[in-house]
């Protein structure tokens, strides 16, 4: 089914034990990353979600063989092997599809000094420019595509060969930073990041180029140096960390409908800026090594808070709609401030349609406390605002059906499985039609 709904039916508190799949914003850089070894590697806990397949095919497109099985505990392994490559160009259609295609830029231009990529995919938050990521190819030595003139949806550059350089992202952003530390990995010479983003991914994408055999030290601080070898030998296996952002909806949707869940393989100081804004709001986390408890004393009100999205260590913008769902459900008026993307609200319709209160200003959302959400036929504008309405609608009272709920599919592994374990009352079904001819 290409188009597809979850139907919920709520007001059942979540309750038992979760465990967490593999990062999709770590694997997916992994995956580009693998494409520039000289050997083989295999990835474990890989989460088998759609970015994924889309991302395994596209590296396939370009010449790549992987292999993927299934491990003892259920999570995906696969096995890559990238010698078999045979060219620099990546311009199928699945390219638009994900953001993440864009590593292959870094990737391609690393392994062979060439590069020709179609425009990326992605959520739709207003503008998603890759200048950071072209000015600082063009400082290290690539020429050809220009970011003022996107030579019609194809991105084509070159090196001959690629050198390191000094580069100062003025915004700190993810995908910039891994791009280029998979460009500098082969360059020649050192390159290094200033302003870089210090996200658990990033960590995570430099650790595996230093198990392929790179050279990067400062992954996780706002400085990262990177000194560029002939050859990333690779021959081994890593394995992905847990998804931080699936670990947060999961903390949310067991507050929102006032359950007590103990979510597993995680890693908890990844969680701290939503662990603390929750405390404060009046909820219970209760930390292990590898896993924490969300619940709360049912003598305790929970309050609303302020809340301002920021790269890590602040509080991640792919949880803001997630929390604003907790912010509807707390006492008071609330606000959000949406400091990363220019236009991260287009599910607010969506969730007024389930009774919020909520009013938009620029990046501000004021809200203003609920009692109860209503059930309702809303849609998945995007990955986690689809993920938002899930807990939205876990927490109302009735059934809720949520259209075009694929995209919620690709970035959260087995949802409806890992729900229904915890005593959710979910199931895909056909799709309403209710949003008919809607953009996809
Ligand atoms: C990554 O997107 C994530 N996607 C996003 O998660 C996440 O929201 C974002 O990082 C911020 O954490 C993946 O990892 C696949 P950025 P990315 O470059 O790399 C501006 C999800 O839900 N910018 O850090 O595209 C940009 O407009 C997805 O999993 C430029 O101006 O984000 C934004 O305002 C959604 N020029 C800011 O930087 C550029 O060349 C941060 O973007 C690049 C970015």
């Amino acid at each position: 089914m290409d188009s597809y709904s979850f139907k919920i039916t709520g007001g059942k508190p979540l309750k038992g034990h979760v465990n967490v799949s593999g990062s999709k914003n770590a694997v997916l850089g992994i995956l580009a990353a693998s494409m520039m070894i000289d050997g083989t590697c295999t990835l474990e806990n890989v989460p088998d979600i759609s970015d994924v397949h889309v991302m395994v095919k596209i590296c396939e497109s370009i010449g790549a063989k992987i292999e993927t099985s299934l491990s003892p505990d259920g999570s995906v392994t696969l096995q890559i092997d990238p010698r078999g490559i045979n060219t620099y160009e990546a311009t199928g259609a699945g390219v638009s599809k994900i953001r993440a295609s864009y590593y292959l830029l870094g990737a391609l231009l690393g392994r062979c000094g060439k590069a020709s990529l179609r425009m990326p995919g992605g959520c739709d938050f207003g503008q998603r420019p890759i200048d950071l990521h072209l000015k600082a190819f063009r400082q290290m030595g690539a020429r050809g595509a220009d970011y003022r003139n996107l030579n019609g949806g194809i991105i084509s550059l070159h090196a001959d060969p690629l050198r390191g350089a000094k580069i100062f992202l003025d915004i700190v952003s993810v995908g910039a930073t891994i791009n280029v530390m998979l460009a500098a990995a082969k360059a020649q010479g050192k390159t290094t990041i200033v302003n870089a983003a210090k996200e658990p991914h990033i960590v995570d994408v430099a650790n595996f180029l230093n198990a392929m055999g790179a050279r990067i030290k400062g992954a996780g601080t706002d400085t990262i140096n990177i000194v560029g070898v002939p050859s990333l030998p690779g021959n081994f296996t890593y394995s992905i960390i847990p998804d931080q952002i699936e670990t947060g909806t999961y903390m949310i949707a067991a507050a929102v409908t006032g359950g007590d869940v103990t979510i597993h393989n995680i890693i908890p100081t990844h969680m701290d800026p939503l662990s603390s804004k929750m405390r404060e709001m009046g909820y219970i986390i209760e930390e292990g090594d590898d896993f924490l408890r969300v619940y709360k004393d049912p003598e305790e009100e929970i309050w609303g808070t302020n809340v301002k999205t920021a790269p890590y260590p602040g509080f991640p913008t792919d949880l803001q709609p997630q929390t604003v769902v907790l912010l509807c459900l707390s006492q008071g008026q609330s606000k959000m401030d949406e400091d990363v993307w220019e236009n991260r609200y287009q599910y607010v319709p969506e969730l007024s349609r389930m009774g919020a209160n909520i009013s938009i200003f620029g990046h501000f959302a004021l809200i203003n406390g609920i009692d109860k959400f209503n059930a309702a036929q809303v849609r998945a504008t995007d990955l986690r605002a689809g993920a938002a309405l899930v807990c939205a609608a876990l927490a109302a009272d009735g059934t809720s059906y949520i259209d075009e709920a694929r995209r919620i599919d690709r970035g959260y592994e087995k949802i409806v499985d890992k729900l229904k374990s915890l005593g959710a009352d979910i199931e895909v079904t056909e799709s309403t039609g209710y949003f008919v001819d809607k953009e996809a």
